[in-house]
């Protein structure tokens, strides 16, 4: 532990610690220890800022393109450098020899704690501690401490501490570092430091205020500069506290901007840390009581969930869709921030069933760019909403068109060009939302327009094959991004079908119960009863994939010719090798698959398929897919779970669940994964606790492995909280409701009518 601030750590299960330090690890920690309140993501870099690290910090929805080819999340001031020099030198990880190092993420407080014992040239000693949270309960609030002490000398030390805006995007080969932001103000008021930046493009602007002070026995004493000198005798212990206050002017607005920052930084020094840091405790309790999972038996898979739901927790804001969350999350530049399908099909459903309100952001992000989205689909001659593969701020397309390999090469994308099921995968989260909420009042107001157009959008895409009769997608580029510009993708063409049945259907429901508000919304957007019966048309004659005799689905026209290569060898992960040299043009060649394609679309729309197309189609793709994207795992560990392969979906589990703390791909500067931490989520909820919406029931079927004793989770149904205790044969359920009814759930396979309010057992 670190004792000088042991009574605020909380128990081992909570806890992922770095042991001592490895610069070669530097990156992977910085990205592992980002702490976040949804509003801000600021990567654990060292207070010193050695050599080599990269300070990160980000505000969601605050992109800029200056400099760049497309808009990029801004890389703002850093707030949390702190550098002490002490007789000349830097009290550094890199300057000075580390005799010791621990640091430790607090996940259960979103906290990060550190000890380190420095020793300078003249074989001094230092005893530095520090502590820090971006706060849970104020989300415009930083609080961090220090505590420095000389173990064999007395020190003369001067302190560098600042609002760092020399911090700049790290750019690609092309465009090198960029700074996005300038400051337009930098000034004292009282002891408080105010700086505001602005970024070019937008002028958004940004307010920090930070107050520092320091104590040494009694005496504390604000710093209001930049450097400052003290005289530390020899085993006294200097604890400075810096308090930090940030606002943008989304939140308030600019001639607001100072006042409203350096206030909260007056008021969070008067507070103090333990009061500030008792408030941060008891927010993130709230979030934990419903997202927390406990599994029993496996303290590895437990403390590896509970990582990837923190870093869920961390990314995501209740405010009412400005933003969304990007591929990295609020952890580094990795995709420049941003949104891609990742966030509705592999993140969403873990806030949809634990925080349907920040679920509800995350759809209304792309509502309030439905706008956007049909200008794209102008702009390419189709009908309806387009939604852009990558997205930012404003909701157009933001892929860059190309960029330039190590190599020298030019690489052209063509993401943006063909990757277009990301439009049915956002209709596909709006239909689970409502699925798991019953919120008819989002779907009245905004989720049916979406459905609908993007059924719209469909419907003008696909073309009339003469030949065959049918309706074929050319041109596409299906999730396995190894094959490019290809036709009839099974998981594009059956998804765009349901998109377009599907809001017919919601359509119907909605009209029946909201006659009214769903006549006004087709006349707004202009849709006929004779439009949706073409649309229908349409996606019932979609060519559909063809289907081997092992009942295996084709995953796009031509697809079986293509060459087979065996995969020989898997990592220590039982991940297949990248094979030697093989380039993308030559994997487009083959049968290779970069990430779950089919395999994706049978989990998606389980309730299509059967068992044996299940079965058959994963022992197909399992031995070509080389899982060359960290959305791959996931999805792989849930249909291997339904195939029956049981131990195969346990491997997967551990690949997608330990994807980042593991450095399973190799790419920690580029931030986390975070639709590999929302694939885990699904992995163990939807997979091993068999917690499946299937037929509109909810099923509980649980299949834990190995030694997965018990699990315990918390999720939201139609309004009610549902604490759910399983293990292999007995499932305890207390459903919390305002309403004295009883639920329909379907338990170890038959359907059972649950009283609410009571806890209740049920045994296989
Ligand atoms: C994957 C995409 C994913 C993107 C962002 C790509 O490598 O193939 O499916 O959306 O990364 O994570």
């Amino acid at each position: 532990m670190i004792k000088v601030f042991n009574k605020y750590i909380s128990a081992k299960k909570w806890l992922i610690t770095e042991d001592s330090w490895e610069p070669i690890k530097q990156t992977l920690y910085e990205t592992l220890f980002t702490l976040g309140n949804g509003f801000i993501g600021s990567r654990g870099i060292l207070e010193e800022a050695p050599y080599d690290c990269y300070p990160g910090t980000y505000i969601s929805g605050i992109f800029d393109s200056t400099g760049a080819q497309v808009a990029e999340l801004v890389n703002m001031p850093d707030p949390v450098n702190f550098k002490i020099i002490s007789t000349g030198e830097k009290i550094d990880v890199v300057g000075m020899d580390v005799v010791s190092h621990k640091r430790i993420l607090d996940m259960k407080t979103g906290t990060l704690f550190r000890r380190t014992v420095f020793q300078d040239t003249k074989k001094r000693k230092y005893d530095y501690n520090s502590v820090r949270f971006f706060s849970m309960d104020e989300e415009h609030l930083a609080v961090m401490k220090i505590l420095l002490k000389p173990l064999d000398d007395e020190a003369d030390i001067t302190i560098e501490t600042a609002i760092d805006a020399s911090v700049t995007n790290r750019g690609v080969l092309t465009e090198g570092r960029k700074n996005h932001t300038e400051t337009i103000e930098l000034t004292k008021i009282d002891n408080v430091i105010y700086r505001c930046v602005q970024t070019y493009e937008n002028k958004i602007q940004t307010a920090y205020a930070s107050y520092l002070s320091a104590k040494i026995g009694r005496k504390r004493m604000p710093i209001p500069e930049r450097t400052y000198g003290l005289h530390i005798k020899k085993g006294q212990t200097v604890h400075f506290e810096k308090y930090i206050s940030i606002y943008t002017s989304f939140d308030v607005g600019q001639a607001h901007l100072k006042d409203t920052a350096a206030k909260t930084v007056k008021r969070a020094k008067t507070c103090g840390f333990d009061r500030l840091f008792n408030n941060n405790r008891v927010a993130w309790n709230k979030k934990w009581r419903i997202a927390n999972i406990n599994i029993k038996g496996n303290p590895e898979s437990d403390k590896a969930l509970r990582f990837n739901i923190y870093h869920l927790l961390i990314a995501a804001r209740e405010e009412n869709g400005r933003s969304s969350i990007g591929a990295k999350a609020l952890t580094s530049e990795g995709y420049r921030g941003h949104i891609f399908w990742d966030t509705e099909i592999f993140m969403f459903p873990f806030f949809a069933y634990t925080n349907p309100k920040i679920a509800e952001n995350m759809l209304m992000y792309r509502y309030h760019r439905l706008n956007a989205a049909r200008e794209i689909a102008k702009e390419k001659g189709y009908k309806g909403a387009m939604f852009p593969w990558e997205s930012a701020d404003t909701g157009k397309e933001v892929t860059p068109t190309w960029y330039k390999d190590l190599d020298g090469s030019i690489i052209k994308i063509k993401t943006d060009k063909m990757e277009h099921h990301i439009t049915s995968d956002v209709a596909y989260a709006v239909s689970h939302y409502y699925n798991i909420t019953g919120n008819e009042k989002f779907m009245v107001y905004y989720g049916l327009e979406m459905m609908l157009e993007t059924a719209r959008f469909w419907a003008s895409r696909a073309e009339y094959n003469k030949r065959t009769k049918t309706y074929d997608i050319k041109n596409v580029i299906g999730p396995d991004e190894f094959h490019e510009d290809v036709t009839n993708n099974a998981y594009t063409n059956i998804m765009a079908k349901w998109n377009v049945l599907r809001a017919i259907k919601l359509y119907r429901k909605l009209k029946s119960k909201y006659p009214e508000e769903i006549t006004n919304l087709s006349k707004n957007i202009g849709v006929t009863k004779d439009e949706m019966r073409h649309w229908a048309h349409i996606a019932s004659s979609i060519t559909l994939p063809k289907v081997n005799r092992d009942k295996v689905i084709e995953q796009f026209k031509g697809y079986f010719m293509k060459r087979y290569i065996k995969i020989k060898s898997l990592d220590s992960n039982f991940m297949p090798y990248y094979p030697h040299k093989l380039s993308l043009d030559f994997a487009g060649k083959t049968q290779f698959v970069k990430q779950a394609d089919v395999i994706m679309l049978l989990y998606l729309l389980s309730d299509h398929f059967t068992l044996r197309q299940k079965i058959n189609n994963y022992k197909f793709y399992n031995s070509r897919t080389l899982h060359k994207s960290s959305l791959s795992p996931a999805i792989y560990s849930l249909t291997a779970l339904e195939a029956g392969d049981i131990a195969g979906a346990l491997q997967y589990f551990t690949v997608v669940a330990n994807a980042d703390l593991k450095d399973i791909h190799g790419s920690p500067a580029d931030g986390i994964h975070a639709a590999s931490l929302g694939g885990t989520w699904q992995a163990a909820v939807n997979g091993f606790a068999g917690i499946r919406l299937r037929r509109k029931i909810l099923c509980i079927n649980p299949r834990l492995p190995g030694d997965w004793k018990e699990l315990e989770a918390n999720l939201y149904w139609k309004g009610r909280l549902l604490s759910i205790k399983m293990s292999a044969n007995k499932v305890t359920i207390f459903i919390k409701s305002k309403k004295k009814d009883m639920l329909d759930l379907r338990i170890f396979g038959s359907l059972k009518r649950v009283p609410v309010n009571k806890k209740v057992a049920f045994y296989r």
